[in-house]
Parts: structure tokens; C-alpha cells; sequence
């Protein structure tokens, strides 16, 4: 697994019968992933007007995403992935959709994105790619812009003599990203990487990264931070347990709000747009 033109196969010929949630079962499902392992890493970053997702497959993470800023905007490089987003996103007018080449961002207006996001799709892209999609934040990202990407880091395990894997590759991963280029794709795309969490991806080896990245100058840059997680799995036995325990696995129904009922009196109820945001929040349709 590795080239564009791979990837393109394999996800074009996917069993999609269940959208990606079959991906969550760890966690418990996709909202306890959500809310537990994903939503906190990018807390700082959202809600932001402008969202970009690279790879959103059927939108499992789409559905969060798209409560969280005025406009989104999702890539893929799979026709199928694009078409089904938008089958599964028809009532909401803030997406827009476009199929690229793997790499490109041409769709993309230069300055435009506030929030940048990838999951669990990069990590099957080469070297190449992460950094021609960086190389292109550079530009697209506003002044205060920054990016989440979940990538590749088997480049990190490399006999320095052959160049050989070291160590075994049990999921797919593209073996050629290292997390240290990432930092210096970065830094030569005009962004700063902000941190960099390495984490075991079902087994002992630091296979994977999530790394997150600003516009140089902007208010989120700071010193580097660098984390090694080889428990990274222990969160999602976690998730689970507590998915379990309190219904985020689906056993108990989401609450919907009932229809609104109108204030008699008070100058304290907040404006109706705010309740139909924390909705969207809380329980995103889709
Ligand atoms: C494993 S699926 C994950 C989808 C989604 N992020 C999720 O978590 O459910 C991988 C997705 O990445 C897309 N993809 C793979 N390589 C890509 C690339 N170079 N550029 C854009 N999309 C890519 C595939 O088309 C597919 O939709």
C-alpha cells in the first residue's frame, strides 16, 4: 500500500457497506472515537470558519467536522468517497466536494483555510504526498491557519545500510513517511510543526503520527513537543469500556431535542442559531 494510483484501487473496490465506522470498533464506535481520541487533540484548533478535510472516505469524521465551522470543504482521490459524502451530506449547503490527483489542492483558494484535518488516510500515502500536500497548506492556510495530519512514521525504522523496513507492517502503512521529514516538510513549507504524539497503531512499533502544524508567526506557534505513545491503544480499550458503560456504543438512543418551546420572558435565552450549533455538536445528522 503506498502509491496514489493503489490507493486509488484499493478504495475505489472497498466494502463500504459500513462507512468506515467498522474502522471504530476499538473505541467502542465512531462517536466514542470522536469524543474521546480525536475531538481533544484538535480542541484548540475548532470550531474555525473555513475547515479543509483531506481523505474523508464516507465521511465518518466528516459528520463532526462539519459542525464546527461555517464552511467545509473535502478532498479525496476516490470518486466513489466524493460521491457518497455528498449523497450523505445532501442537506447541508456549507460542504463543497472535489475529487483531486492525490496531491493537489488547485481547488483550494490560497489563503482561504482556517483548519486543516486528515485521519487515518494519510498513513497510506508516501513520503511524496505528505509533503506536496504541506509544500500547498503553506499557501492555502490563512495567517493563523493550522493542520492535524495522522501519517506514516515506518520511514523512522530503517537499516541505515540496505535501507530495509526494520520492523513489521501488519496495517497497510505507506513505508516511506518519517515523522522527522514531516517536521522539515513543514518547516520548508513556511508552517512550524507544533507537536508530534508517535503512536503504536496495534502492536509495539511507533508506526504512526499525529502531527499538528501552524503558519509560521501565527498565534498558535510554539516550541515543539514531541510525545512517544505506545499506549496509544490502551485510550481506545478505555473509550470502549466507557462506550459500553454509558451508550456512546449506540446501545442507549441519542437524546433529540424536542421541538422548541418558546420563552415566555427573560432577556437571557441565548439566540436560536447558538442551540441549533450545540445540537450539530452534540448529535450530528447525517
Ligand atoms: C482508510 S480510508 C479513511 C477515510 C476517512 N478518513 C475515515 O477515517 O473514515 C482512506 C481514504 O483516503 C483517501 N486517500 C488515500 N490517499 C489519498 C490521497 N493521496 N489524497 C486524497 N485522498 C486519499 C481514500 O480515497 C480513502 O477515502
Amino acid at each position: 500500500m503506498g502509491t496514489i494510483a493503489e490507493n486509488q484501487d484499493a478504495w475505489g473496490h472497498y466494502d463500504w457497506s459500513k462507512g468506515g465506522d467498522e474502522w471504530s470498533h476499538c473505541w467502542g464506535g465512531t462517536e466514542s472515537l470522536w469524543w474521546t481520541t480525536l475531538f481533544p487533540r484538535v480542541r484548540r484548533f475548532v470550531p474555525a470558519p473555513r475547515i479543509l478535510e483531506i481523505a474523508p472516505g464516507f465521511g465518518r469524521i466528516t459528520q463532526y467536522l462539519k459542525g464546527l465551522c461555517d464552511e467545509l470543504i473535502v478532498v479525496d482521490l476516490t470518486e466513489r468517497c466524493i460521491a457518497a459524502c455528498r449523497e450523505r451530506f445532501a442537506g447541508e449547503s456549507h460542504i463543497s466536494y472535489h475529487v483531486n490527483d492525490g496531491r493537489s489542492l488547485d481547488a483550494i483558494a490560497d489563503g482561504s483555510i482556517d483548519f486543516v484535518f486528515s485521519y487515518d488516510s494519510l498513513v497510506h500515502a508516501e513520503t511524496d504526498v505528505i509533503e506536496a500536500y504541506l509544500a500547498q497548506l503553506g499557501r492555502k492556510l490563512r495567517p493563523d491557519g493550522a493542520g492535524f495530519f495522522h501519517h506514516g512514521n515506518l520511514g523512522s525504522f530503517r537499516d541505515a545500510a540496505s535501507g530495509a523496513l526494520t520492523v513489521a507492517n501488519p496495517h497497510w502503512r505507506a513505508e516511506s513517511t518519517a515523522a522527522a521529514d514531516v517536521v522539515r516538510y513543514c518547516e520548508v513549507a513556511g508552517l512550524v510543526c507544533l507537536s508530534q504524539e508517535l503512536v503504536a497503531w496495534g502492536g509495539d512499533v511507533l508506526n504512526d503520527c499525529f502531527s499538528t502544524f501552524t503558519v509560521r508567526g501565527s498565534v498558535y506557534e510554539r516550541s515543539y513537543q514531541r510525545f512517544e505513545n505506545p499506549r496509544f491503544m490502551d485510550e481506545a480499550a478505555r473509550a470502549l469500556e466507557l462506550a459500553r458503560t454509558y451508550g456512546l456504543d449506540g446501545a442507549i438512543p441519542l437524546r433529540r431535542d424536542p421541538a422548541p418551546r418558546p420563552v415566555a420572558r427573560g432577556p437571557a435565552s441565548a439566540p436560536r442559531g447558538l442551540f441549533a450549533r450545540l445540537r450539530e455538536l452534540v448529535s450530528p445528522s447525517s
